[in-house]
């Protein structure tokens, strides 16, 4: 049994072996096979979601556990009961392994230590996004076979994104070149160590172009002007995406802001894979959860 808190101390034959298990079950024409029958998962989400909750759930299904939803909003957490307290009650009443997406960055390793099922972290605060990294991955594999020679360009709310750290950390160990792009007020300074910033222009020249979400919830005043001007100057437009390179390909984690970071029908063009990340979200879940119960 193993948690999956994030991919910065996964190795690399570790992540190759997660994305591998997940093109095994991508596979499968069974849509259920239940080596996890009598096994109890309990999805734990401290912050909203549609993709990982969802894909979370269809995983475990797929692989035959018995699934339990918890939602902050009708537990005692409104009473003030702590997370920690939390999954320490559920681990009580005998849930074999948890998946939780909580806000505060840098608890989790902690909470981990004071439980003894394993735990796959579905988002932490601006810290990391296993899942989302590995199905992100995934799909970069499915398009281009390897991850060496890759240019990837991470653009928009570097900041508050724990898809781009994920990345980040698992891109480098696989041989893949990773930029930022970002207005001054969405930059992470501290990753400049890590990887470069560059210009928008720059940007578009690599392989794969990653948009970010514009995290309108978590910046406490406003961070430009108008969504407008975000798009003219940091918004993957139709313009731009038609001087990408033939064989480029555009990536977002969603939900996205149609418009702003994001034009409507880039979207919707050959060279986005969006919805087929959002189809990858299961095997790789699958592949995660199965790591998680079995080892
Ligand atoms: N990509 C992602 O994490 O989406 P959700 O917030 O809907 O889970």
């Amino acid at each position: 049994e193993r948690s999956l808190l994030g991919l910065k101390d996964l190795s690399r034959d570790e992540i190759m072996s997660i994305l591998n298990r997940a093109a095994y079950w991508d596979s499968q024409s069974e849509k259920v096979v239940p080596i996890l029958n009598h096994k109890f998962v309990v999805n734990m989400f401290f912050e909203n979601s549609t993709r990982t909750r969802f894909s979370f759930e269809m995983a475990e299904k797929r692989l035959g556990a018995e699934v339990m939803n918890f939602a902050a909003a009708a537990s005692s957490v409104e009473k003030g009961e702590s997370i920690s307290d939390t999954v320490r009650t559920l681990e009580a009443v005998g849930v074999d392994a948890g998946v939780i997406r909580l806000n505060p960055a840098g608890v989790l390793q902690e909470l981990a230590e004071r439980v003894s099922i394993p735990l796959v972290n579905a988002g932490d605060g601006n810290n990391e996004h296993p899942t989302q990294a590995l199905l992100d991955l995934y799909t970069m594999k499915q398009v281009f076979g390897e991850f060496s020679g890759l240019t990837v360009s991470i653009i928009g709310d570097i900041k508050h994104s724990r898809v781009a750290r994920s990345n980040l950390w698992a891109l480098q160990k696989l041989g893949a070149r990773v930029q930022f792009c970002a207005p001054e007020t969405m930059m992470a300074p501290e990753l400049a160590v890590h990887a470069p910033y560059v210009s928008m222009e720059t940007a578009m020249k690599a392989d794969v172009v990653m948009m970010l979400r514009v995290q309108l919830e978590r910046h406490s005043e406003g961070v430009f002007k108008s969504k407008a001007e975000y798009r003219e100057h940091y918004g993957l437009t139709e313009e731009r995406a038609a001087g990408l390179a033939r064989h480029a390909i555009i990536m977002h984690p969603a939900p996205f802001n149609r418009n702003v970071e994001i034009d409507d029908a880039v979207v919707e063009s050959e060279k986005s894979t969006i919805f087929k990340q959002m189809s990858n979200g299961v095997p790789i879940r699958m592949a995660v959860i199965e790591r998680a119960m079995k080892g």
